[in-house]
């Protein structure tokens, strides 16, 4: 297929079905609405920022995608059908596949073991298949991030980046269709926020779509096609990150407000 006509049809595929549907999410702590009439979409191929202060809501959220937490009430549609997730096992039946913060890998173990951390390769015979792990490993990582060497070392010697590149060619290599990533490049240097912002774009192509929460304004603008911004648990609005300045942003962040050329087409309330 040429690359024109790869374009196109991505440019049908987005116009068809979103990949993600959460319509009208609602999950209360106690008296606390965390998250409180929520609805979002994301698209294949398209990486949408979350973004509002802390205890906006935005991880509340996305473990109700990911299965951590049940809504209260709303619908989740994968694909254009509705969805049934009451646990991580769940997600990961709908290709959904999250990187936390913490990245959750085991710091004593190398690449292969953490990539297949839980859902080891076995042998016909039953034992587990370490040459396979590390031929898939290097495999994937040679398509994800060509200059990764360090397949034998613990990944506690790993720098911030390729730990990173790790847990991302993890949920790849588990088919991930819808990723989740929660503040990937928080803890990240100039260079190494680079390389995992490679890494997104690469994803992007592939047509994986991705939740990018953050709290950096600058790296969404830089990842995103779309922001959606949360605050007090509920929705102010979502964009194109073309059609608003990073200052119209902020105001939606602190003000709740969407800027005058989006709030006169969306009718929507202040917050
Ligand atoms: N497990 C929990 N138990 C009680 N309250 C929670 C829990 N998780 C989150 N909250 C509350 O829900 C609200 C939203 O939190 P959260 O989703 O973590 O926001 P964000 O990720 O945007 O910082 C906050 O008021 C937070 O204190
Ligand atoms: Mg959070």
């Amino acid at each position: 297929m040429s690359a024109a006509s790869q374009a196109t049809s991505a440019a049908d595929q987005r116009r068809a079905v979103p990949l993600v549907e959460m319509r009208d999410i609602h999950l209360s702590f106690g008296g606390v609405k965390a998250v409180d009439g929520v609805t979002i979409d994301l698209n294949p191929g398209e990486v949408v920022g979350l973004l509002g202060h802390n205890g906006a809501g935005k991880s509340t959220l996305i473990k109700v995608l990911s299965g951590a937490y049940q809504a209260d009430a709303g619908e989740i549609w994968i694909n254009g059908a509705k969805a049934d997730i009451e646990n991580p096992r769940d997600a990961r039946r709908y290709n959904i596949e999250t990187i936390y913060q913490t990245l959750e890998l085991a710091d004593n173990l190398d690449a292969a073991s953490n990539l297949f951390l839980g859902r080891e390769l076995v042998t016909p015979l039953g034992f587990v298949d370490d040459d396979r792990m590390e031929a898939e490993t290097r495999q994937i990582m040679g398509r994800l991030n060509p200059n990764f060497r360090k397949f034998s070392a613990p990944v506690r010697a790993l720098s911030g980046g390729q730990r990173q590149s790790v847990a991302i060619a993890r949920a790849v290599y588990f088919n991930a269709r819808i990723l989740i990533m929660d503040e990937p490049t928080a803890a990240l240097g100039v260079h190494e926020t680079a390389m995992v912002a490679e890494l997104i774009k690469q994803l992007k192509a592939e047509g994986i779509g991705i939740f990018l929460i953050s709290h950096d304004i600058h790296d969404v603008f830089d990842l995103a096609d779309r922001v959606t911004v949360l605050k007090n648990g509920r929705l102010v609005g979502s964009a194109k990150v073309d059609e608003v300045s990073q200052d119209d942003v902020l105001g939606m962040i602190i003000l709740g407000k969407l800027p005058p050329q989006l709030a006169s087409c969306a009718g929507a309330a202040s917050i």
